[in-house]
């Protein structure tokens, strides 16, 4: 019931003519495929080239982040609707790397969900725990936690059109993948705090995604699982083959 989704998050990788080509074989292969929903989110300046290359594909633009103002004295930032106007339909919000290099909170973080929701734009909220959080037996109280507090702003009526994605933060960028034991074991905690916080069919609509080293040869025992539906690829989506290869994994 819930469409797999399979998200390309570039970070600050690629310059515009590389960009450009990433996102035609994506489009491309897109075009052969009606599974899964595909999504790429390149670095705001290559937003424009890469919404151009994707226009008639069915392929989903999505930024890395955004500002939660309307617009206003906020040097360097972008707002929620510069990215609905430049065509992004989704935005990640809450990566594990803004929290601990740029210092977000959650509460920070639960404002971007709401503008983002306001402008019409679907959240990827990520949430993760720490190294020493898990082998302390945090994890479940890190994540829901995280969850919780984003989700403050969040009316039931806009819930179902939130995405997640459960980013251990000791597999992002390392090769540690989590076992799909392990993000299975999350991913239906978080979806069971979505069903207290809201109501039995929101829970069932969001789509949670599990991100953090996944690549080719380990994607399909992760979307195997039944709460993970899809994923969120960092340094794997920069190369065509290896993407569509995870993609390939991703069919409901
Ligand atoms: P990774 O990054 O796939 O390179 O581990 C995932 C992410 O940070 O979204």
């Amino acid at each position: 019931m819930r469409r797999p989704l399979v998200v390309g998050n570039w970070k600050m990788n690629l310059l515009r003519r590389d960009a450009v080509a990433l996102a035609r074989a994506v489009a491309e292969w897109a075009r052969r495929h009606s599974q899964p929903e595909l999504v790429l989110c390149p670095p705001f300046v290559y937003l424009e080239a890469v919404a151009e290359v994707l226009r008639d594909a069915p392929v989903g633009l999505g930024a890395q982040n955004v500002y939660p103002q309307a617009g206003g004295a906020y040097t360097g930032e972008i707002s929620p609707a510069m990215l609905a106007d430049v065509g992004c339909r989704y935005v990640i919000v809450g990566h594990s790397e803004r929290r601990q290099l740029l210092g977000e909170q959650d509460e920070f973080i639960g404002r971007k969900v709401v503008a983002a929701l306001e402008a019409g734009l679907q959240p990827i909220l990520c949430v993760g725990e720490l190294l020493k959080q898990r082998e302390r037996g945090e994890t479940q109280e890190v994540v829901r936690g995280q969850l919780v507090q984003a989700l403050q702003g969040v009316s039931e009526a806009a819930a179902s059109r939130l995405v997640l994605a459960y980013e251990p933060v000791w597999a992002i960028g390392t090769g540690r993948v989590a076992t799909a034991a392990q993000a299975q074991e999350v991913q239906a905690d978080l979806r069971s705090t979505l069903r207290m916080r809201y109501n039995a069919t929101a829970a069932e609509q969001v789509r949670i995604l599990y991100g953090g080293s996944v690549k080719a040869e380990n994607a399909a025992e992760l979307l195997a699982q039944p709460d993970v539906d899809g994923a969120l690829v960092g340094g794997a989506s920069l190369r065509a083959d290896e993407f569509l290869r995870i993609a390939a994994c991703a069919v409901a």
